[in-house]
């Protein structure tokens, strides 16, 4: 997690028991810190070290930040069976950061440590995260145990990344990946098999910009979160996801595409070109409905101020694009109100022809731009109208989905 506020539990880590195997290498800081974003979102996770690990970095420190007791010798008098227990619980087991040492073990099948027995002996998918020096991880022999790993024993291997190497051994792939870049991973992991599994989305996010001079703008409030939550859970449940943004401050989330635009006319592109094949349109972008008529072509100054700005239409999003949807598509709109929103969310959800409107009000404490909650009407083309709490916007992107699973094109 990449804010400091610490975040609500969240599907799918919620309750579930993570075993994080901690192998010996210098990665193995970043990974305290995955343990306790892990822990914030409601995993229950237990850490295994192995005795390098323990060079790198102490017990102590992943019990404060997992509420946990921490293993790791598995000849310890009355935890003789902690494999078996830890290998039975796991609903996943990730190693990380996973050495070239701890890689040739795994893939000969070796159990001579807690780490390896518990890997010969669980039934839950693996995920190992692999760092190493670059030369060490290109040796031939590191490349077959990493395939035979992957295809022979079906383990998911993420990473290594590319970057600075420790020791100033300049740059290569070799870098254990970032924390929330794992964390989203093991959610996706955590997901299993879903309906959204192999679709394909396509999400927009945030304001678009028109230009009135090369310096300014017409925008709006919108921060981007409500698109961004929506792509990120997408992506955990399987999906192929686009994420067509507007200008936003916050992190792209780890998964989808992003392809950033500015205009209510870039966006119609992008959208356009994203639809072959694309299962479900999810339109969360707070697009310009006007923009300047003409935008000047040097700053305009100070003595030549206009009275008046003079406006046109932009193009509308739906609209425009709606000669390009796959037979089948599930279309969802997003109404913010300020007004009566439920009989205007209505004629939305007719007059774009959508399968589902998610409505907000832009007046209501805790909803609508720049904050972390939200309280959503959702109303279908079959008539039916769910009415939320006020959730965050993590809750409500998962309520969309849900909603939308029943809406999506029957498989070919
Ligand atoms: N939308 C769009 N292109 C636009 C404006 C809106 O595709 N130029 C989409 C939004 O992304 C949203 C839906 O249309 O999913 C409804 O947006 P909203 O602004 O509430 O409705 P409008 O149709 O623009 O009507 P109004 O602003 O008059 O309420």
């Amino acid at each position: 997690m990449r804010s400091g506020a610490a975040p609500a539990p969240r599907r799918p880590w919620q309750g579930r028991h993570l075993v994080l195997g901690v192998t010996g290498g210098i990665a193995a800081y970043k990974v305290a810190q995955l343990g306790r974003d892990l822990t914030q979102l409601g995993a229950l996770v237990d850490v295994v070290l192995t005795r390098a690990a323990r060079e790198f970095i102490g017990p102590v420190t992943f019990e404060a930040l997992t509420g946990r007791p921490v293993f790791h010798d598995i000849f310890e008098p009355g935890h003789a069976l902690d494999h078996i227990r830890l290998a039975r619980e796991a609903d996943l087991v990730c190693v990380a950061p996973a050495t070239a040492d701890f890689l040739a073990r795994a893939a000969a099948g070796r159990a001579d440590d807690l780490l390896t027995a518990i890997l010969l002996a669980t039934r839950a998918p693996v995920l190992l995260c692999p760092a190493m020096n670059d030369r060490m991880y290109a040796h031939a022999q590191t490349q077959a145990n990493l395939r035979h790993l992957h295809q022979a024993l079906g383990y998911e291997i993420l990473g290594p990344a590319l970057g600075p190497l420790a020791f100033g051994e300049g740059e290569g792939p070799g870098r254990l990946e970032e924390p929330d870049v794992m964390a989203e991973t093991i959610g996706r992991a955590l997901e299993g098999d879903t309906p959204y599994r192999g679709r394909s989305l396509v999400v927009t996010a945030g304001p678009t910009r028109e230009a009135l001079d090369p310096v300014r703008f017409l925008s709006n409030r919108s921060s981007g979160r409500m698109g961004f939550a929506l792509a990120a859970a997408a992506w955990r449940r399987g999906a192929g996801v686009l994420l067509v943004s507007g200008p936003t401050l916050l992190e792209p989330p780890p998964g989808p595409r992003l392809q950033r635009v500015e205009t209510a006319e870039e966006m119609t592109a992008a959208v356009r070109a994203a639809l072959p094949g694309a299962d479900a349109l999810l339109m969360a972008a707070a697009v310009a409905d006007f923009r300047p008529a003409g935008r000047a072509g040097q700053k305009i100054k100070k003595e030549a101020m206009p009275t008046a700005i003079d406006l046109e239409p932009a193009p509308d999003v739906l609209v425009c694009t709606q000669d390009a949807w796959p037979r089948g598509l599930a279309v969802v709109g997003f109404a913010l109100e300020t007004g009566d929103g439920l009989a205007s969310a209505r004629r939305k959800l007719k007059s774009k022809n959508l399968d589902l409107v998610v409505l907000n009000s832009a007046l209501e404490p805790g909803a609508g731009f720049e904050v972390d909650t939200n309280r959503v009407v959702m109303l279908g083309r079959d008539g039916r109208e769910d009415a939320l709490p006020l959730l965050s916007k993590h809750a409500v992107a998962e309520a969309v989905l849900d909603r939308l699973e029943t809406l999506l094109p029957k498989r070919a």
